[in-house]
């Protein structure tokens, strides 16, 4: 192409050409269809769902620090994984083919670094060490082990090292029965330096130390067991006097209702200062996932609420947390940030440092899909065939000859 300069007549039109060629290129919006994740707007994930299209789906909930990071603990919410090891595609350390559930499809690093702060872990006593594994009639297989917990352990401690502000929660599946089996693993992954002490846990219901000063502390990280006597025996907190839990599997996901799961106490018991909530199939299926954590989830965070004495849930635990019509489980996680943190529906509504329940006006919505709330897809809405009626297709194509054409005119 000839090169142009500022006195160069046809300067005007080439700039209105290029102008024209940005706009129809960019990147797809929240809920339109995509091809990877790199023809989505920068933090978005273009994930595919059986039969339909590929959409750019949130990925990444808000960090509720950035709103305000001065509030007790347990004013907020934290995007959660259940089996967060279970991966996709993973194979067995014993070398053995996995038969086994997934119900993650990234890594816990990964995990960790699109926000997701509570990590389900299952572990048992497996081939002379700590294993993470699926049970099949309670014990742990070759094919159905994934890997030494030890391994995941140091993802964890290696994210926690490397950014200073973070608290992470785990909370295990707890089938470890030799002695002081927990504390060894723990011991030799290099967590216990972030360790919260069980004994500053607030045990009547009472709120929990300020995030800011678990920060400064360096106390980061919460772990929680579903073994009572390992509180005892190996100070690991019992998960069910400190949290509250609905029922998991299918059994959690009937709408308008939130009963607690077995080892809990009732939602409603505010002697538990922290509210769990599980929303995901006992048989995991990525597919029916996309729309389950879409419109039903939100659903179900409400209904939660107000089983629990009407607070919020401070976890959110899902399978396939990218997988959505579009905000999913990050945007549900922002509208539990939002009423605990500042008392808005949404995090994204929060004022740095304002008085609680002083709300900033929805950002102005992006030109398509509209949505009815920011940062949040209407619910089964289709992808949208933006303002020009163009699909992503035609777009991409218009791009690469609108330039062409161009350059041969010129
Ligand atoms: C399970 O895997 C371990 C480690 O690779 C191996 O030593 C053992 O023989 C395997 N057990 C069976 C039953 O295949
Ligand atoms: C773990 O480390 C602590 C502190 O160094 C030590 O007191 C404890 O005995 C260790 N536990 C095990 C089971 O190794
Ligand atoms: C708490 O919830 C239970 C149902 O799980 C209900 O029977 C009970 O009345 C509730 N208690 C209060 C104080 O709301
Ligand atoms: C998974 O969900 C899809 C619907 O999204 C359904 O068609 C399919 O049968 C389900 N798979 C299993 C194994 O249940
Ligand atoms: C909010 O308060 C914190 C701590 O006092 C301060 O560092 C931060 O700059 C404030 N943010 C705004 C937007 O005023």
């Amino acid at each position: 192409m000839a090169a142009l300069f500022p006195s160069d007549p046809r300067t005007p039109l080439l700039l209105l050409l290029l102008f024209v060629i940005i706009s129809f290129s960019s990147a797809a919006k929240i809920g339109e269809t995509c091809s990877s994740d790199k023809t989505c707007d920068s933090g978005l994930h273009c994930g595919g769902c059986g039969d339909s299209p590929a959409k750019c789906t949130r990925m990444q909930p808000i960090d509720p620090k950035t709103k305000d990071k001065g509030l007790p603990f347990n004013r907020y919410t934290w995007l959660t994984t259940h089996n967060s090891y279970a991966m996709d595609g993973a194979k067995s350390a014993t070398g053995s083919v996995l038969v086994t559930e997934t119900n993650q499809e990234d890594t816990i690093t990964a995990q960790l670094r699109n926000g997701v702060r509570g990590l389900m872990l299952d572990m048992y006593d497996f081939l002379n060490d700590i294993w993470l594994c699926h049970s099949f009639g309670g014990k742990c297989y070759n094919f159905t082990a994934f890997q030494p917990a030890i391994n995941v352990l140091k993802e964890i401690q290696s994210f926690l090292d490397a950014n200073p502000s973070e608290v992470i929660t785990i909370f295990i599946e707890d089938y470890v029965t030799s002695p002081q089996g927990l504390s060894k693993v723990f011991n030799a992954s290099g967590l216990t330096k972030y360790w919260f002490p069980v004994s500053q846990m607030p045990k009547n219901g009472g709120d929990w130390p300020l995030l800011s000063d678990m920060i400064s502390k360096n106390q980061r990280l919460l772990v929680f067991t579903s073994k009572s006597s390992k509180e005892g025996s190996e100070g690991i907190a019992y998960e069910w006097k400190y949290v509250v839990e609905n029922q998991y599997g299918d059994d959690g996901m009937k709408p308008g209702s939130c009963p607690n799961r077995a080892e809990s106490t009732p939602m409603n018991t505010t002697s538990r200062s922290l509210v769990l909530m599980n929303y995901f199939r006992t048989n995991p299926n990525n597919t029916a996932v996309c729309s389950d954590n879409s419109a039903p989830l939100v659903s179900m965070l409400n209904t939660c609420m107000k089983a629990s004495d009407k607070r919020w849930a401070n976890y959110i635990a899902v399978d396939y947390y990218m997988r959505s019509d579009g905000g999913g489980a990050p945007e549900a996680t922002d509208i539990g940030n939002g009423h605990l943190v500042c008392g808005c529906d949404n995090i994204a509504y929060c004022k740095a440092n304002a008085t609680f329940g002083t709300c900033d006006k929805p950002p102005k919505a992006p030109e398509a899909p509209s949505p009815s709330s920011p940062g949040a897809v209407p619910q089964g809405s289709t992808p949208s065939s933006s303002t020009s009626g163009m699909s992503f297709f035609w777009r991409r194509l218009l791009a690469v000859v609108v330039p062409m054409v161009t350059g041969f005119l010129i």
